[in-house]
């Protein structure tokens, strides 16, 4: 028993920031942000919440499905930014859809919409779903430290879902990964007020040591791509499109090169979004849907990576 995907959908925040918005209060430039990292403006949440933009992505990845809320059997949610810390972000989706089934998150950093599509894929081999919604919703601009120019100018904020069915050959491949290391990128949790925590409370904002994560994408992306041909039993040349994490255009180019790909089948969307975390890549497959260049019968790779170190990857023939 496999999944097949019924339909997809994204949904960003209206506003959108230009580097020359960031350079206004940071000491930093459009040149460097552009040729570091390839991205010139990313959406940030103003008015909008969190939960508005999961929803409006779930809505359209079920109008795109043709599958209402009172159909599905199960909501996972990949976030690790949510509205709320309780309850799951999957549930406030839940309630705003009208569903009634189980709703939970899953929490794997950048790589969390693979590993949610993998929990959905276990609900559907043990018979317990027919049709599941998986979410990927991030709000970036709570965790990242406004006044740290290394890490702030990279992130962004939006969702993006993807209404699957059970039954069919996918995944044709799958591989999740984690090579333990916390501090590389780490967002500490809330503090809280106990008076009994005699514990350092350093601030919930995002650190980084770049360079490491880097090298780790770049890794990652490749070493995966070979796991999932190896899986599938299929050649790298028969893979139609690649929709990797979008976390700097210059770790796809590096992936590009070492692998040996042709690089018009690596989806891009990080110039006007920067990274959404994990709903990088679904919102990269949902464009893909969208402008018609995924088509019926053709190989798909998705590879998310990051925080953890966490990577997911899998390999998808387009129904
Ligand atoms: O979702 C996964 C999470 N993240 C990633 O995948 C990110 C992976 N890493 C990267 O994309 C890159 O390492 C960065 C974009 C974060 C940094 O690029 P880099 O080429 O590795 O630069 P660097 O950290 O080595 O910094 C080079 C210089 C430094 O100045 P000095 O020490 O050479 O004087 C930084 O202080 O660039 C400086 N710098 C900046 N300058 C202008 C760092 N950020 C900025 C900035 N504007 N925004």
């Amino acid at each position: 028993m496999g999944l097949h995907v019924l339909g997809t959908g994204s949904a960003l925040p209206a506003r959108s920031v230009t580097n020359d918005d960031l350079s206004e209060f940071l000491d930093t430039s459009d040149e460097w942000i552009s040729t570091r990292t390839g991205i010139s403006s990313r959406r940030i949440c103003t008015d909008e919440t969190l939960d508005d933009l999961a929803v409006q992505a779930s809505e359209r990845a079920l109008e795109a499905a043709g599958v209402t809320p009172d159909q599905l059997d199960l909501i996972v949610c990949s976030t690790t930014s949510g509205d709320h810390l309780i309850p799951a972000e999957a549930c406030a989706i839940a309630e705003r859809l009208g569903a009634s089934c189980p709703a939970f998150d899953v929490s794997a950093a950048c790589a969390g919409f693979i590993f949610a599509l993998d929990v959905a894929d276990g609900w559907f081999a043990r018979g317990r779903a027919e049709r599941a919604l998986v979410v990927s919703a991030e709000k970036m601009s709570r965790l990242v430290d406004w006044s740290d120019r290394a890490t702030c100018v990279l992130f962004g904020d939006g969702a993006a879902a993807a209404v699957l069915g059970a039954g069919g050959e996918n995944p044709l491949a799958t591989h999740l990964a984690t090579e333990p290391a916390v501090d590389i990128l780490h967002v500490p949790g809330i503090g809280g007020s106990s008076p009994y925590d005699g514990s350092e409370r350093p601030a919930s904002v995002l650190t980084m040591e770049g360079r490491r994560v880097f090298k780790f994408g770049v890794n990652a992306i490749c070493s995966s791509v070979e796991a999932l041909c190896e899986q599938a039993g299929v050649s790298l040349g028969e893979i139609d499109h690649f929709v990797f994490h979008q976390a700097n255009e210059r770790i796809l180019s590096s992936a590009v090169a070492r692998l040996g790909i042709d690089d018009a089948k690596v989806a891009r969307a990080l110039a006007e979004t920067g990274n959404i975390s994990s709903a990088c890549v679904p919102l990269a497959l949902d464009r893909l849907v969208r402008s018609g260049q995924l088509e019926p019968g053709q190989l798909v790779a998705l590879v998310g990576f990051g925080a953890g170190l966490d990577t997911g990857a899998c390999l998808l023939r387009w129904e």
